[in-house]
């Protein structure tokens, strides 16, 4: 008998399981040819006794390996090597055709709108992004314990291979209330959707309403992904000069006058890029004109949830919009922006078609998060969360101001947002930001050289400062480096 104590030494300190180890080193012997196809492994007693292990251990070693048709089970003899090997070679495998080609061999669209590259930073220390959450900040815990929760759960692996595309019903259920109480939206299953983000709300959103040649209007600037699905479907976008009180009504009036609109896509708290927020003066007006025209509207509320010195205004959707608002939210900024986790809200027949389109592109969402979400929304997790967060943020806000205002004086303009995870940042002239952004780079800090606001043909010299996820120290940092920079 081979010496298995010498060869099978599994290390108990490394993460991989004891009987993944087991399972490797005995792989790697049939490899060498050193446990010969047709030989016989020790019975899983007299190599427990050998190893010193559990003798589980050595089953699931053992399993493993017959998954894997490295070892077969011949009955009343034990664990053969297999004879007919999966791989016989794999340390010395070579790939014997050629690279993956990166030359596709026929044609396709490449007419899908993109941003222009950003500077990348040399040596990254600090990311200034444009309105992210401060994970650190995030109940991750109680995430993990959530999710721990729904897997240990005995429906957990029904629930792993099935769920509507709609999303879970526990989280919609949820989200309703949440909704109710936080924006006063009265709701049923058949008016929500979850989907993945905010993102892909406005995607199937414009997707159902818009063909090629429709008019769209949009405030100058706009968030540009919003603008690229659009433009994608082959829209004709028309756009809207917005003010320190939203989307200019006014012009959309003239619009709706002169020609056939198809949608308005509004964002109603703090705009993308320039975070102003919808005036109710202006809502109030937005929601004569949506009767009038009978305009389909695309709220995108993706930053209600965080508000500053007074309390939100509702949104159009929580009026009486005669059902002409299709109201879009995320959660992807509570947790982090990678949990993607957002929801449409509109009338049933719409949600119905907005379904089954996300069913052809995603069959359905990603079933652990969406239940983990349910239990931190019912628990009330969340909204102390966004209480928590809320406080931190609003003074991150005013920390950034001062120190703009003291440090970088004239060199830029700019109005303190009323909410959100940004503010919108313009810089003299005179401090093109490309070159202000290389500078920064250079010196470890990530800023935006501003073109993607400029998307559309606009020349802004302007970029959005996330103060959200920065803590007061790394805020400073960056307005000290930035005002070094201005200086020089
Ligand atoms: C205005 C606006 N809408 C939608 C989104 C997309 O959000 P999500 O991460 O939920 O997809 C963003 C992202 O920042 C945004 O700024």
């Amino acid at each position: 008998m081979l010496p298995f104590q010498t060869l099978l030494q599994p290390d108990k300190q490394l993460k991989q399981h004891v009987y993944q180890q087991i399972a490797g080193r005995l792989i790697n012997l049939i490899q060498e040819g050193i446990l010969q196809p047709g030989s016989y492994l020790p019975g899983s007693r007299v190599m427990a006794d050998l190893l010193q292990l559990h003798r589980k251990t050595v089953i699931a070693a053992y399993e493993e390996l017959l998954s894997q048709d490295w070892i077969v089970a011949i009955p009343r003899k034990g664990m053969m090597v297999a004879t007919n090997l999966p791989l016989m070679k794999p340390r010395s495998y070579q790939p014997a055709v050629s690279p993956y080609a990166q030359t596709p061999g026929f044609r396709f669209n490449t007419q899908i709108p993109s941003l222009p590259a950003q500077v990348a930073p040399t040596k990254t220390r600090l990311v200034v992004n444009d309105g992210a959450p401060d994970v650190r900040l995030a109940p991750l815990e109680e995430w993990i314990k959530a999710c721990r929760s729904i897997i240990q759960s005995p429906q957990y692996p029904k629930r792993l291979t099935q769920g509507p595309t709609a999303g879970s019903e526990n989280l919609r259920q949820e989200t309703i209330r949440y909704l109710s109480h936080t924006r006063g939206l009265r709701l049923d299953l058949q008016n929500i959707l979850i989907t993945r983000g905010a993102q892909m709300a406005i995607y199937l959103a414009a997707s159902l309403l818009v063909k090629k040649g429709d008019a769209v209007i949009v405030a100058s600037p706009n968030y540009f992904y919003a603008d690229q699905c659009f433009e994608q479907l082959g829209a004709q976008l028309l756009r809207v000069p917005a003010d320190q009180d939203g989307i200019d009504t006014d012009a959309v009036e003239q619009l709706c006058r002169t020609r056939k609109i198809r949608c308005l896509y509004i964002i109603s708290h703090h705009h993308h890029p320039t975070t102003v927020t919808l005036s109710a003066v202006r809502r109030m007006k937005l929601l004569q004109l949506i009767r009038t025209y009978q305009l389909a509207v695309i709220e995108d509320d993706y930053d209600y949830d965080y508000h500053y010195p007074t309390a939100p205004i509702l949104p159009l959707a929580s009026a009486d919009h005669g059902g002409h608002v299709i109201y879009i939210g995320s959660m992807t900024k509570s947790l982090g922006l990678s949990i993607r986790i957002g929801y449409m809200i509109a009338p049933a027949a719409f949600i119905e078609a907005a379904t089954a389109l996300r069913r052809l592109m995603d069959l359905r969402g990603d079933n652990l998060s969406e239940e983990a979400l349910a239990l931190l929304l019912a628990d009330g997790t969340i909204e102390r969360h966004l209480k928590k967060s809320n406080k931190i943020y609003h003074e991150r806000r005013d920390l950034l101001c001062r120190l703009l205002t003291a440090k970088l004086g004239d060199a830029v303009d700019f109005v303190p947002p009323n909410g959100g995870m940004a503010l919108w940042l313009p810089f003299h002239r005179r401090h093109p930001l490309p070159v202000l952004a290389t500078k920064a780079a250079a010196q470890g800090v990530a800023i935006s050289d501003g073109a993607h606001y400029n998307y559309g043909g606009l020349s802004l010299n302007a970029l959005r400062f996330g103060f959200a996820s920065l803590n007061p120290k790394e805020i400073t940092t960056v307005v000290n480096i930035l005002a070094g920079i201005l200086q020089t």
